[in-house]
């Protein structure tokens, strides 16, 4: 036996390998699965006593590794050449990848978002489809109501329940249903209106909403906010507050922002309205708050100086291209 593994070892060691074939005779000679020496070997071994078996296992383990390791080497050396790798010219630039940019939206959206943050908002997320509860009754417009002509929707024929939220203040329910306040609150998203499409309206904008509630909130910290908004977005701008009706605020407004020698109505805001707050179980004598709710739609045309709607869900590349933003 071992003179038949010291005999292996040296042939192992002599077999020159140059070429693909000369590595299938190899492979085949010493680690073939019929009539490989070291099959060969084994199967010999399988005879001797259990004692030696342990020793010469782990030395024909060893030649096999050997072996294996011979074939392993070749594969290094030659296969890069095979594969057509060096032909390839390292020096020629690669394909550059074109690094794509925010949707305008997004950009206004983003900043938003962040200039809340910054005031310690906490930014949450609703869902688009909506019960009729959150979307209005707990709001405070109730069926039959003629406010809700103000915000006409798109229902599902089997369920008019469920409905495709005509504004983010649905939000507000969600959040107030299940925290104890104080809180401050930001959320953003997708509302859906039936309404004509037209170059300032469309059946689905963007909206973003803001509530603070706490023991003594008043309307003078709604304006300080919102007027911290404004100067956040544009620098130095004259707004106005409208007195306005929402049934989910008292008193309530509308901003107006002045552009363009006109002015151009931005959000609707207020101080929620006693009635909601006691439909989602917060106690109205202790705490206040105030709402706001902006179309993004609207202030990007004023930021970015765009005059129609329709051209963000146009898609034309050339007209996406032009933003370009870190937020
Ligand atoms: N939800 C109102 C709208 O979509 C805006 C609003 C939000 C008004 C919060 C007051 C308070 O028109």
């Amino acid at each position: 036996m071992d003179k038949k593994i010291d005999q292996i070892k040296k042939e192992i060691k002599s077999f020159h390998i140059k070429t693909y074939n000369d590595l299938e005779a190899f492979r085949i000679k010493f680690l073939g699965k019929k009539k490989g020496m070291l099959i060969v070997l084994f199967k010999e071994f399988k005879k001797i006593s259990i004692y030696k078996r342990k020793i010469y296992g782990k030395i024909i383990n060893e030649l096999k590794k050997e072996a294996q390791n011979k074939i392993n080497v070749f594969h290094l050396k030659n296969d890069i050449k095979n594969e057509k790798l060096l032909k390839v010219d390292p020096t020629i630039p690669g394909q550059s990848i074109e690094i794509g940019g925010r949707h305008p939206l997004s950009i206004i959206k983003n900043r938003i978002i962040d200039i809340f943050i910054k005031i310690g908002f906490t930014y949450v997320d609703g869902p688009e489809i909506e019960d009729d509860w959150h979307n209005f009754t707990a709001l405070n417009i109730p069926i039959f109501h003629p406010s809700r002509d103000m915000q006409d929707t798109f229902f599902l024929c089997k369920n008019p329940d469920v409905l495709l939220r005509t504004h983010t203040s649905s939000v507000q329910i969600r959040y107030m249903k299940k925290h104890i306040p104080p809180f401050r609150v930001l959320s953003t998203g997708k509302v859906y209106r039936n309404e004509t499409i037209s170059s300032r309206s469309n059946f689905m904008f963007h909206q973003a909403e803001g509530f603070y509630i706490d023991k003594k909130v008043s309307f003078s910290d709604l304006k300080q906010t919102i007027h911290y908004l404004i100067t956040s977005l544009f620098g130095e701008a004259k707004i106005r507050f409208r007195p306005s009706y929402f049934p989910f605020t008292e008193p309530s407004a509308e901003v107006d922002i002045y552009c363009n020698s006109e002015w151009v109505e931005i959000m609707g805001c207020g101080m929620i309205d006693p009635q909601v707050l006691k439909n989602v179980n917060i106690d109205s004598e202790i705490y206040s708050g105030f709402a706001f709710g902006l179309g993004i739609e609207r202030l990007a045309l004023i930021i970015y100086k765009i005059k129609d709607i329709r051209i963000y869900f146009d898609n034309d590349i050339r007209f996406l291209k032009q933003f370009k933003s870190e937020f």
